[in-house]
């Protein structure tokens, strides 16, 4: 195995006037003044269809960005036969070649493409610089180089070995026909991890990028292939959801698929995998992300500052559309003064404009769909008489999707504000009686199916070791003492149970786990 060193991408400041600054406004106009015509690549090869799309800025949705075409049945058809041939080739490259490229890779994120990938992130998926900048450079950078690493570990395992005449050994081969990797909007690293990483493993993937993330996904699949993916290996497929699932699902060759997405979606994949259970030669893996309702816990101990400036970074950083996203407060009565004037307070000081204003804090939600998604619970929580909107809850499309960071306290804990996902910039609180936190940590646990992040916020140790204990299932990814977003790459290993998915772990070995079907070989002497 290769030394690999495993230091997360370093985070760019982008001050005015230093050299990424100058290379980020450059390819800012560079892609503002163009639109980039984006093809189906299908064994390395472009193809285009009559059923024309564009991506536009969610900031100012005038403003188109790409152009790009759906893939018919027929070549979603030809995609699966060609990458079964490249996997036949792929699978003999022997995994040191495999590590190169996708060390290379990394390099390239974080050089030569790293101004074209923030800039596509932060037009097209409305990211302000240090969003993008730790999505589509530090994050993307970090699992490509760190599923090098974990896929060299796998491949050391070896099993024990005890009779001098019996040599036993494990062999790793990618799974047997192709993968599918249908990504989403929110994070360009996530597109990249969810079509590349079951590469490495030796496998062959169509990868269905999402529509309003394509620019940003198209220079990675580029970059990838640059780096020396050979064609077929990983093949660019934008297509209308339900026709590519349902092509990978009517095929008797689908071995995995890897998603990120809504909860409805990937229950309609499983069951088209259920549908058609008796045609597969191989019996699908389902791999699945699929958001949360994520809380913040305040104990009567903790330092007020703290939750409050980790709870307005958690809540309505990139507008609240990270599946980590802090949605629901709990904070005991004692501190609420507190706390909700530290909320409202830095509220007011931030700034919502347009992605290149690099002051921004946030921008707007990504299109019309969410907008009217997110605007629904804002009216609901206008017209309840259990809510009452704290701070925020303007909202305005004429120009770009925006919506104010919204703040809500509620009386009813189990209001659908408190239950649902909303993927946008709502925050609710609720306000418990110092003397019932049990009840409340029950509460916590049982008033949601999500079970993705989670918070809790104490200087009690006593309390944390309670809390940690009672909430142990209440979501994938614990924190304490710090916001539920943000997990890093091989730091913090990540995913959900319940609801949210299957708890696969990106940016770890587990993750990588799925995509191999291990040989044992016993041999006798
Ligand atoms: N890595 C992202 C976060 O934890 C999803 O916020």
């Amino acid at each position: 195995a290769q030394p690999i060193n495993l230091e997360n991408e370093p985070i760019l400041g982008y001050l005015k006037g230093s050299e990424e600054r100058v290379g980020l406004e450059n390819a800012l106009q560079h892609r503002q003044s163009a639109v980039e015509e984006i093809p189906i690549v299908i064994d390395g090869k472009e193809y285009w269809t009559d059923d024309v799309h564009y991506q536009t800025m969610p900031s100012n949705h005038q403003k188109k960005i790409a152009k790009f075409c759906y893939a018919t049945p027929e070549l979603l058809q030809k995609a699966i036969g060609v990458s079964l041939k490249a996997r036949s080739t792929w699978e003999k490259v022997p995994l040191n070649k495999k590590v190169d490229i996708f060390l290379k890779a990394g390099d390239l994120v974080s050089t030569k493409y790293r101004s074209q990938l923030n800039a596509s992130t932060m037009l097209g998926q409305g990211k302000t610089v240090f969003q993008a900048e730790i999505d589509a450079a530090c994050e993307l950078a970090d699992f490509l180089r760190f599923n090098a690493e974990f896929a060299q570990r796998l491949y050391d395992y070896q099993p024990v070995n005890v009779d001098p005449s019996i040599k036993n050994s494990v062999r790793h081969r990618g799974l047997e026909g192709f993968i599918a990797a249908i990504s989403p909007f929110n994070f360009t690293a996530i597109g990249g991890n969810l079509a590349y990483a079951p590469a490495i493993m030796g496998n062959v993937v169509l990868w269905k990028p999402s529509d309003t993330a394509m620019l940003s996904n198209y220079i990675v699949f580029r970059l990838m292939e640059e780096s020396g993916i050979p064609p077929g290996v990983v093949n660019f497929l934008p297509a209308e959801g339900p026709t590519f699932g349902r092509a990978i699902t009517n095929s008797t060759h689908l071995s995995a698929i890897n998603f990120t997405g809504s909860v409805p979606t990937f229950h309609w994949l499983w069951k088209q995998v259920g549908e058609n259970v008796d045609r597969f030669r191989n019996l699908p893996r389902l791999v699945g992300e699929c958001g949360g309702k994520n809380y913040h816990l305040v104990h009567s101990s903790a330092n007020v500052e703290h939750v409050v400036n980790s709870t307005l970074r958690g809540a309505f950083e990139y507008s609240g559309q990270k599946c980590s996203a802090t949605s629901r407060l709990y904070v005991p009565s004692s501190l609420w003064k507190q706390v909700k004037e530290g909320l409202i307070e830095g509220m007011k000081q931030m700034k919502i404009g347009p992605v290149t204003d690099f002051d921004s804090f946030t921008s707007s939600v990504i299109d019309t769909r969410a907008y009217d998604r997110i605007t629904s619970y804002i009216k609901h929580a206008e017209q309840s008489p259990d809510l009452q909107i704290i701070a925020g809850g303007q909202r305005n499309k004429s120009v770009g999707y925006f919506i104010h960071p919204t703040l809500v306290e509620t009386n009813n804990p189990r209001d659908r504000i408190m239950v649902e996902e909303i993927f946008g910039p709502v925050l609710t609180a609720f306000v418990y009686d110092d003397s019932a936190l049990e009840e409340t940590l029950d509460l916590i646990d049982s008033s949601t199916s999500f079970a993705l992040t989670g918070a809790v916020f104490a200087e009690d140790r006593e309390f944390l070791v309670q809390a940690a204990e009672r909430l142990k299932m209440s979501c994938g990814n614990f924190y304490i003492n710090d916001k539920s977003t943000g997990a890093v790459v091989g730091q913090q290993p990540f995913g959900g149970g319940r609801l949210s998915g299957t708890n696969d772990k990106a940016g770890s070995p587990h993750y990588l786990l799925r995509w191999t079907s291990p040989q044992s070989i016993k041999q006798y002497f």
